[in-house]
């Protein structure tokens, strides 16, 4: 069905359609700082270029200091149609947490064949996404015990339901697939070197699409937000689409409505000189019927009779895991996109950055900073802080430096005349907004996170199969392949390292694909010794730094299920990516999430036997029956050391190209 938002992985051609070629076009920002100290940069075929490294230490005891510690053995993609879990030898993945496990005493089993959005409503909702652990008790940095806060991004009916009819749902499966969709909070403990969840957790909680939210910062309440069941534009239903997410520096998640416009219905039907109509095609809201129809039982999905409802949705929505009776609250100064996710870190000046991408073709990277100042004292004051700041645009210059652009209302050409008589208008329209700030159009921003040990920021652009593409626009320096259909990833530097700056510089990190594939770089590593990746999606950090990716689809002509993937940032293994995890039959890898110690290490298996149906699966995973249950599988090595350390990957393997100015 059409639910998704992914593009097709075409094969990537060598020329854009405007001239210039890939190779013109990667050089110009890449032979830099990559190839023209080095010794392949004569050569104009850098991305054929023969290995000329050597080898590194022979010993462990003889690494440099600056080694990643990845000892893992490398592990190759499962054939598309394997349906169980790969890991490297020594490793151990097993799933703890499936869609419709009870989440309270007094909840039902999972009954595939008597669903019901009472039931669901307590279990386990469906198409896992971002994982965040939080320690138990608050406050400590416990690695065997917490709460797991889960998003349940969308539905597949079709391979939930037995019977479901595309186009015609009825009103008790969209009830379930309401019910399914929103956040779980779940405490979880590990015993006996196995993670288990804990069905009496006092905190155990969903939030579904239909539970009571607020709102707050500046376009809360606001005029947008009023609806014919909530004249305040206070009181909201629900939470719909959360992607990933992101974990504060005090202990909350703020949870990402992704692609919520797909919820809403008959944008077609309002006139065409209503403003409201183009802010909606703005977003994407569809012109007739949704594909879901769940406007044929909920008069609020449907445009044509509330207007406004769709507002009130593509937000950050702060939840705190540790208090069951705090009411989420959609921080609207973060801004209204299709938020992949946003991640916070505290900047040197207490202020707190918040990063976040829009994931769509031709959108945009963002940036908070709070006004205020975080408190690690004192963990309450902190829940304000998200409501005040300002939230900039990101621009990539073709020079690798880079601009924060404010989204300011009464700044530059966001005034009254162009559309813009608040900051509210400014938030709700965060899109229009940037496109009059000439933002740089990004190949779908997904994970943005800044890496805790070098402080640099990872931004995972998915693809755009649509760049360079008849009226669209062509490459640029950070989005330098036409057609793109296996994305990349920058690396960005904030000036100073400072993450409340206003101006950054950046490079290509990688440019995904299969390496043999002459379009592909990895940090400059050479692709003998590099795994296949494509679509990079969510991404992680381990304790030294290391960054951890998870894909939403595999180079195409390779045919091989979606996995997670390890490479060093920095060092003498900068750029050397090695798979890790290969995952089951149809579905997406998200959310990795270390334990504190990093022995631990959990990812959610979403859309397990996507592409099949309930009467005809492609997948029976976990438990060899129909229908597939998206889960949260926790991977642990077998002696309970460091994930991804353990094995016996020998750094003689480890040959690379020497990077010279890094
Ligand atoms: Fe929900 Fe952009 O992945
Ligand atoms: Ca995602
Ligand atoms: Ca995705």
């Amino acid at each position: 069905m059409g639910f998704l938002d992914h593009d097709d992985h075409e094969k990537v051609r060598s020329t854009s359609g405007h001239g210039e070629t890939f190779q013109s076009i990667v050089e110009r920002r890449l032979s830099r700082r990559s190839f023209l100290k080095s010794a392949v940069a004569a050569s104009a075929i850098v991305f054929a270029a023969p290995v000329v490294g050597r080898t590194i230490a022979q010993t462990d005891d003889e690494l440099p200091a600056d080694a990643s510690g990845l000892g893992f053995e490398t592990i190759a993609g499962q054939p598309k149609e394997n349906d169980s879990l790969l890991v490297p030898p020594s490793y151990v993945a097993v799933p703890f947490l499936r869609w419709g496990d009870p989440l309270t005493p007094d909840a039902p089993e999972f009954d595939a064949d008597n669903q019901t959005a009472a039931a669901q409503a307590q279990q386990f909702g469906y198409n896992c996404d971002f994982v965040g652990f939080l320690p138990l008790p608050l406050g400590t940095d416990s690695s065997d015990s917490g709460l797991l806060v889960v998003n349940h991004e969308y539905t597949n009916p079709d391979i939930m339901f037995d019977g479901y009819v595309e186009g015609a749902p009825t009103q008790a499966q969209v009830d379930v697939e309401l019910a399914a969709h929103g956040v779980s909070v779940v405490q979880i403990g590990l015993a006996n070197d196995s993670w288990t969840y804990d069905r009496t957790g006092t905190a155990n909680r969903r939030y579904t699409a239909t539970s009571p939210m607020t709102a707050s910062g500046p376009a809360a309440g606001s005029d947008w937000f009023k609806t014919s069941a909530d004249e305040t534009g206070l009181n909201i239903l629900g939470t719909l689409n959360n992607c990933a997410a992101g974990k504060t520096p005090w202990g909350t998640v703020v949870t990402a409505e992704e692609n919520f416009h797909q919820y809403f219905a008959n944008n077609g039907l309002l006139e065409d000189d209503d403003p409201i109509k183009a802010m909606h095609d703005r977003y994407g809201v569809p012109e007739e019927a949704s594909d879901r129809r769940w406007e044929n039982f909920y008069d609020r999905f449907d445009v044509s009779k509330e207007p406004n409802e769709p507002f009130r949705f593509g937000w950050a929505v702060e939840i705190d895991p540790y208090d069951p009776d705090f009411v989420p609250v959609k921080r609207t100064a973060i801004g209204r996109y299709r938020h992949e996710a946003q991640t916070f870190v505290v900047a040197d000046s207490g202020q707190v950055a918040v990063y976040s991408g829009d994931d769509a073709r031709f959108e945009y990277v963002y940036k908070f900073v709070t006004s205020g100042i975080y408190n690690p004292d004192y963990r309450t004051a902190n829940l304000g802080l998200l409501d005040e700041g300002i939230l900039y645009v990101a621009r990539f210059n073709d020079d690798g430096t880079g601009d924060w652009l404010p989204l300011l209302h009464g700044e530059g050409p966001l005034t009254e005349e162009n559309g813009f008589a608040s900051q509210a208008d400014v938030l709700v329209k965060t899109r229009q907004a940037g496109d009059l700030l000439g933002a740089t159009k990004m190949d779908r921003p997904e994970d943005i996170e800044p890496n805790p040990v070098n402080k640099k920021v990872y931004i995972a652009l998915t693809n755009n199969t649509n760049r360079g593409v008849d009226d669209n626009p062509g490459v640029d320096a950070a989005n330098p392949r036409p057609e793109n259909a296996n994305g990349h990833i920058i690396e960005l530097t904030e000036t100073d390292d400072n993450h409340a700056a206003t101006t950054f510089a950046w490079e290509i990190f990688l440019l995904c694909g299969d390496p043999e594939d002459e379009d592909t770089f990895f940090a400059g590593f050479p692709k003998e010794n590099v795994s296949a990746i494509a679509n990079p999606d969510n991404i992680t950090f381990d304790n030294k730094g290391n960054l951890w990716i998870s894909t939403d689809g595999q180079p195409r002509t390779l045919e091989i299920n979606d996995g997670l993937f390890a490479v060093p940032v920095s060092g003498p293994e900068r750029g050397l990516l090695r798979q890790f995890f290969s995952s089951v039959a149809g579905s997406e890898v998200c959310g990795p999430e270390f334990t504190p110690d990093d022995t631990s290490l959990f990812v959610a298996i979403q859309h397990p036997g996507e592409g099949g149906t309930f009467a005809e699966p492609v997948s029976t995973w976990p438990d060899g029956e129909v229908p597939p249950r998206p889960s949260i599988v926790a991977i642990r090595a077998a002696n309970g050391g460091r994930v991804g350390e353990e094995g016996d990957f020998q750094p003689t393997q480890r040959v690379y190209l020497p990077m010279i100015n890094r």
